[in-house]
């Protein structure tokens, strides 16, 4: 027992300095062998909802993630001229492309954020992803409606560590749905 906790504590000391809440598949041993950091924990900042300019129907959204470890800080946005993906096309993408986000008030409801772990290397990719619930602050402009995170920044977790699904094959869409 306690030589297998030293063994589990040296291979997270190998992987990430700080504990993480996922456990990584043992086919994912690229990451050892890169000495890359894996995320952790990430900070979302800002977090902002309000009226799209062409579309106010739409809820637009703004917030800026960072991740400690990685060093990561991109902003994250979406509006009525963003393009998701994903085959709910409900992922969209942050200026850095190694983080994406989903944002929606039903279903799981909340912000949940993806950080791709170890970007570069070939083979199967890996993301993180964590959600949080950021508690807004609306206020009604002219029945035009902004919110904003009542907390900023808002810590989370990356607690789950999936492949990443080989991109859709767009081709084969379009004659689907076409045919
Ligand atoms: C991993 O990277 C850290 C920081 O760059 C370095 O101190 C450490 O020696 C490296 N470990 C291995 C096994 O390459
Ligand atoms: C967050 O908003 C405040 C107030 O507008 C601003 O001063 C700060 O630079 C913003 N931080 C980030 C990371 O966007
Ligand atoms: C505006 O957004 C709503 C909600 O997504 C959508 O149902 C509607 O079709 C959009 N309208 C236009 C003109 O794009
Ligand atoms: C809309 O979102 C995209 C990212 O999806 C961003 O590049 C663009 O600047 C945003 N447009 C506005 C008006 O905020």
């Amino acid at each position: 027992m306690y030589a297998l906790s030293i063994l589990v504590s040296l291979a997270a000391a190998v992987l990430a300095s700080k504990p993480l809440y996922y456990t990584v598949p043992s086919n994912f041993k690229a990451a050892a062998a890169r000495n890359c950091t894996l995320p952790a924990e990430f900070l979302v900042t800002n977090f902002t909802t309000y009226p799209d300019e062409t579309n106010k129907t739409l809820s637009a959204v703004y917030f800026y993630f960072s991740d400690p470890d990685t060093k990561i800080g991109t902003v994250c946005q979406r509006n009525a001229s963003s393009i998701p993906s994903g085959p709910s096309k409900n992922i969209y993408g942050c200026g850095n492309a190694n983080v994406a986000f989903i944002y929606q008030t039903t279903g799981v409801a909340g912000l949940t954020v993806t950080e791709r772990a170890c970007p570069g290397g070939s083979g199967l990719q890996f993301e993180a992803s964590g959600l949080i619930t950021p508690d807004l602050d609306c206020t009604d402009i002219s029945t035009r409606t902004t919110c904003h995170s009542k907390k900023t920044p808002i810590q989370g977790d990356f607690d789950s560590f999936q492949p990443i699904p080989p991109a859709a094959p767009l081709q084969k869409h379009r004659l689907t749905r076409s045919g």
